[in-house]
């Protein structure tokens, strides 16, 4: 089963790849996703300054999904730059992934990062967990002057992961926004921001940052993902490329973002919780999925979602 696919003219031999947070922070995880069956790697979102991130605990997996609040812990964009050129020798595509505390930041690290030779950027307007520090994807004006400020800078495809949207009114408003400043391809979702888990037995929360709210992940948030996936597809007439991420547990998953318009999906907590080998179990279940259904390849059922 052919499950390569072409992102803004950039190949990826598989469909799957580690989403921007789930062990990818040192080069020995960026390293591990090399040596994996991930289609890609993809770094974990950096700042200017190298960051400890949020105390712990800041990561729990409860069944049928985790919540987060790391706090964008990573070694900063410098140690990335010089990592990226060593990563790209697993000769799959290396995805740099920029955050930023404040605007200024983000034009910054694209310069230079940009430098280093990824194959795609992908600006993350989405962290919920930098304490008092609102996600810029909420904020389509802002959004929209921070994308115009990098896309200059950046000269590899340029792709925005945004947060959860849950009104049409703010599909559309971002989906504007997005289409004026050149951005090549979207990934959707980032965690569902600030929920709150109860342990009842404990009578308290579950993670310390923040007062237990985090970002929610896993198989709980994926019809919020797919909605999303399904909703910026039809926004861009299908032209767009997208990124699926959120719910990615199975096979079967990885298809249902498929059809609502992905092109590949990124893995979160399943691989946080299994390890990298989780991929090539995925890639197992998608092909036999396919196959099934008289599929060919990913791209093939791309966007085939039926209406009633
Ligand atoms: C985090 O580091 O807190 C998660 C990053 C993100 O959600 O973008």
């Amino acid at each position: 089963m052919d499950l390569t696919v072409t992102i803004a003219g950039v190949k990826f031999p598989a469909c799957f790849m580690n989403a921007s947070g789930a062990v990818c922070v040192t080069h020995e995880e960026l390293s591990a996703l090399g040596r994996s069956r991930s289609g890609a790697i993809v770094t974990k979102s950096m700042t200017v300054e190298a960051r400890q991130g949020n105390p712990l605990p800041r990561y729990y997996g409860f069944s049928g999904g985790s919540i987060n609040s790391m706090g964008l812990p990573n070694l900063g964009y410098r140690m990335y730059a010089e990592l990226i050129p060593q990563l790209k020798q697993f000769g799959k595509p290396v995805i740099a992934s920029v955050a930023g505390l404040c605007e200024d930041d983000f034009p910054a690290i694209a310069r230079a990062i940009n430098e280093a030779g990824p194959d795609l950027i992908e600006v993350n307007l989405s962290c919920p967990n930098i304490p008092g520090k609102p996600q810029i994807g909420y904020d389509a004006e802002a959004s929209e002057r921070l994308m115009k400020r990098v896309r200059p800078l950046i000269t590899v495809p340029m792709g925005v992961k945004l947060p959860p949207y849950f009104d049409p009114a703010h599909h559309q408003l971002m989906g504007e926004a997005i289409g004026h400043c050149g951005v090549d391809f979207l990934n959707l979702i980032n965690s569902v921001g600030n929920a709150l888990v109860v342990d009842p037995n404990e009578e308290a929360v579950v993670i310390k940052p923040k007062g237990g709210f985090g970002g929610l992940g896993g198989a709980i948030i994926k019809p919020i993902a797919l909605a999303n996936v399904r909703a910026f597809y039809k926004h861009f007439k299908g032209t767009m490329p997208i990124i699926g991420t959120g719910g990615v547990v199975s096979g079967l998953d990885a298809f249902e973002h498929l059809l609502c318009g992905a092109s590949a999906v990124q893995v979160g907590t399943a691989l946080v919780e299994e390890g990298v080998e989780v991929f090539a179990r995925l890639e197992k279940e998608l092909a036999a999925c396919l196959e099934r259904k008289g599929y060919k390849s990913a791209e093939e059922c791309r966007g085939r979602l039926k209406e009633l």
